[in-house]
């Protein structure tokens, strides 16, 4: 049996990576490392949990002995790493623990990769799961592609380029057979309302107010969260190694325009009035630093491994609705308690 090691899966894109992985190779045996931090939620794993071919070991990262003993004790042959402090505002107030997470703990991966695989790199893989935000920003026009040169911005984004640049030098000093894929804004379910579209969907439940940073015309390009699991899973088994590949649906929208798409889901799927919620809509301070687009070209990953999009954005945007109308309960374990007070503290003036 195969084992591979995901980090972070129980966090947003780590648990439905983990959930395919398990259902799609039963011959693969999956160890979920994570140290649940505020982000990561073992709920998100549930109807996978008894499945023989999973195991969750609870690990900082960081831990670097911790995480030497994981790899001999459970023979790991291939890391699939997601494990990171992932929000741009959060790291805009603690810039320390994204150095620490992002950059310290990919180190400590990386090293315990080294030392375990060393002399026998044959079949061994350490897949780095990274952020188009590591490109920086693009004005009206053009995409980024592999080849762009990096410059970030935010501290979160700052910390997912080192550690990019970690990976790809422990492939050119020690050999160590990495790949790195760059993907772009994700949604879905399971997704912490942190970010903005698990927030504002929320917030238009419960009549609450969406904060638009600055004018609400800052583009984001949004893929599927289970396309992006299938694009991680093609690249995995097909991808080449030593390589980056950039996923993305093609699917830019300023935020303004992808509010009033949610407020018009909502507000039909719970029997309100057509722009309703509108009146929720609430201009704020711009976050400092605010890139103003991203778009992904992803065309390599479809002309080499043959990966594309399976959803449209219209469908998706209706299923991630309906998941959180009718996962209530999921949302209100999660913004409850600890939540609630990280969240006064984090937006109080
Ligand atoms: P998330 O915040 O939902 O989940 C992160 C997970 O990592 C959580 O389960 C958390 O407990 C775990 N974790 C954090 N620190 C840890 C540590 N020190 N040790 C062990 N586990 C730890 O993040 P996400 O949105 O699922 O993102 C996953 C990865 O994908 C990240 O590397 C992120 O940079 C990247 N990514 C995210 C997006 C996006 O739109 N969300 C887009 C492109 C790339
Ligand atoms: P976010 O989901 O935090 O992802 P990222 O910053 O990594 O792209 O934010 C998506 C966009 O939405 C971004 O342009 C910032 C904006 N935004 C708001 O306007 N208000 C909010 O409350 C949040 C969380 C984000």
């Amino acid at each position: 049996m195969k084992s591979i090691l995901v980090t972070g899966g129980a966090g947003f894109i780590g648990s439905h990576l983990v959930r395919l992985l398990v259902n799609k190779y039963p011959d693969y045996k999956i160890i979920n490392m994570d140290v649940l931090t505020y982000a990561g939620n073992l709920a998100n794993l549930k109807d996978i949990e008894d499945k023989e071919n999973y195991e969750f070991v609870k690990c900082d990262i960081c831990d670097f002995e911790k995480v030497q003993k994981i790899f001999l004790d459970y023979k790991i042959e291939s890391v699939i790493h997601l494990a990171a402090e992932s929000h741009v505002d959060r790291s805009i107030k603690d810039p320390f623990s994204f150095a620490q997470t992002n950059v310290m703990g990919t180190l400590s991966l990386l090293q315990a990769a080294k030392f375990a695989w060393e002399g026998n790199y044959e079949g061994k893989l350490f897949y780095h799961v990274s952020t188009d935000e590591v490109y920086g920003s693009l004005g009206e026009e053009g995409f980024f592609l592999e080849t762009t040169a990096y410059d970030p911005h935010s501290p979160y984004s700052a910390s997912k380029a080192s550690s990019d640049h970690f990976v790809r030098s422990f492939q050119d000093t020690f050999g160590l057979p990495t790949v790195i894929s760059n993907c772009s804004n994700n949604y879905g379910s399971y997704q912490f309302p942190e970010k903005l579209i698990p927030l504002f969907i929320n917030n238009i439940c419960n009549n609450k107010a969406l904060p638009v940073y600055g004018k609400g015309l800052n583009v984001r390009d949004w893929l599927y969260v289970e396309d992006h699991a299938r694009a991680i899973d093609v690249i995995f088994h097909e991808g080449k190694v030593g390589d980056t590949y950039n996923i993305g649906g093609f699917n830019e929208w300023t935020n303004i325009d992808l509010i009033k798409v949610m407020i018009k889901t909502v507000d039909r799927l719970l029997g309100r009035e057509e722009g309703e919620s509108e009146k929720l809509i609430t201009y704020v301070t711009d976050r400092a630093g605010h890139d103003l687009r991203y778009a992904i070209d992803s065309t390599k990953l479809k002309e080499e491994l043959g990966w594309e999009p399976s959803l449209q954005f219209e469908e998706g945007i209706e299923e991630t609705v309906k998941w959180y109308l009718e996962n209530k309960e999921w949302m209100e374990n999660i913004t409850s308690g600890e939540y609630e007070k990280y969240y006064a503290e984090m937006y109080k003036s």
